[in-house]
């Protein structure tokens, strides 16, 4: 099925993120502003999506969501076809949106307190959810050795204080686009076993890989090993569906799935029927598209890395999934205030800090490249005319 993926292009409509975004910068004649900041896409769901919205609003039922089953089906389905693990219809759970399943994790398994830890630099909702529970994120930076981040397990070891009880972690890893190999995960695994550290995996953007990379969904690399985990997936990264709010828990482990369920019911957890809806035509229908969206970003890669390696001291983190390319700005004299009032003012581009991320993310700024090619190329241009000298 191809298709001209620039033809899919959405206006950024007034009640969005992205708007919201713009506007906060206070600056006026924003309209020639490039909006690279918040993590979804310019382009327009897959037609498949888009026609079963439309069905629903011919029909006009706006009512409760039904049909579980039906989504379980699709989403078992999704998993065997893209990452050759198949989970059981009663180990999924929905969510509304993965921070917020992060949420209940935290308040079914922990207690204020505690301390829960993150590989930084990491998307910044997981330190937020945290705190806003009452418990102590514990931040081990990764190392970044020849542009690849590394897992580093033996520091993480000296850190512990006893008072751990889970790592968050984010696989593929955003910021900065790692595929974590089923070595590391099984490491990091033994390493869960070993200290009694409940694990839950975030692979929201796990349907976002480049050609040539392959994601492991973490179950197979810790098959036989270790069962104390808990995997959240979604579909609204992949088919950018974020408005529609859900997610999914996949507990293989009983006794977890049933704390799971009970403090998913507290938050009278009820499932998002839009949400629902466009998530299971796309996971039965979607593919296709997906498969040109990723050849259409990894272009969008080739363009930005290109350009913003040819700045001196200025290097692009290689992205091996995810359509959020990490800058580091490091080597450069500035500070990073300097660096993004440079980028909004000067290069009239919304981007994220990357202190933002956590440990290690200082002087790194996240770029978001699922938008035209031309609005790519255009905001490399601005980047490297801006930093250049
Ligand atoms: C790693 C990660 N997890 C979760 C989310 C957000 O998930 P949700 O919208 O389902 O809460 C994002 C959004 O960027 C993300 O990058």
């Amino acid at each position: 099925m191809a298709f001209d993926i620039e033809e899919t292009l959405a206006r950024i409509p007034e009640r969005s993120l992205k708007a919201d975004a713009i506007k906060a910068t206070g600056l006026e004649n924003t309209g020639d502003f490039i909006s690279m900041g918040v993590a979804d896409m310019s382009f327009k769901p897959p037609c498949v999506v888009l026609d079963v919205l439309t069905n629903e609003i011919k029909q006009g039922f706006f009512g409760y969501y039904g049909g579980k089953n039906n989504y379980k089906a699709a989403l078992k389905n999704w998993m065997k076809q893209m990452h050759s693990w198949e989970p059981k219809s009663e180990w999924i759970h929905t969510a509304h949106g993965l921070v917020a399943a992060i949420g209940t994790a935290l308040r079914a398994y922990t207690s204020k307190g505690d301390g829960i830890i993150l590989f930084s630099p990491v998307y910044h909702s997981f330190k937020k959810i945290i705190q806003a529970n009452e418990r102590n994120p514990v931040e081990c930076p990764m190392n970044l050795t020849e542009g690849k981040y590394y897992l580093d397990l033996g520091r993480l070891e000296g850190m512990l204080t006893g008072k751990e009880k889970m790592i968050i972690f984010c696989s593929p890893h955003n910021p900065g686009g790692r595929i974590w190999s089923l070595e590391i995960q099984r490491e990091l695994a033994y390493f869960c076993k070993k200290h009694n550290l409940l694990l839950i995996i975030d692979e929201i953007h796990n349907d976002l890989v480049f050609p040539k990379n392959k994601h492991v969904t973490f179950p197979l690399a810790a098959e036989g090993l270790f069962d104390n985990f808990i995997l959240m997936t979604s579909t609204t990264k992949t088919f950018n569906i974020a408005g529609g709010l859900m997610g999914n828990v996949i507990i293989p482990n009983t006794k977890l799935g049933i704390q799971f369920s009970k403090a998913n019911m507290a938050t009278g957890e009820s499932p998002n029927r839009f949400g629902m809806i466009m998530g299971e035509r796309a996971m039965e229908e979607g593919q296709p598209w997906l498969k040109n969206l990723m050849e259409y970003i990894d272009e969008n890669r080739n363009i930005f890395d290109h350009k913003i390696n040819s700045i001196p001291l200025v290097r692009s983190i290689r992205l091996e999934a995810t359509y959020l390319a990490w800058v580091d700005f490091s080597k450069l004299e500035e500070d990073e205030s300097s660096i993004m009032k440079k980028l909004v003012s000067d290069a009239k581009i919304i981007a994220n800090p990357g202190s933002s991320f956590g440990l290690g993310g200082d002087k790194f700024v996240r770029f978001n490249l699922a938008t035209s090619k031309e609005l790519v190329q255009e905001a490399s241009e601005r980047i490297r005319s801006i930093f250049e000298n």
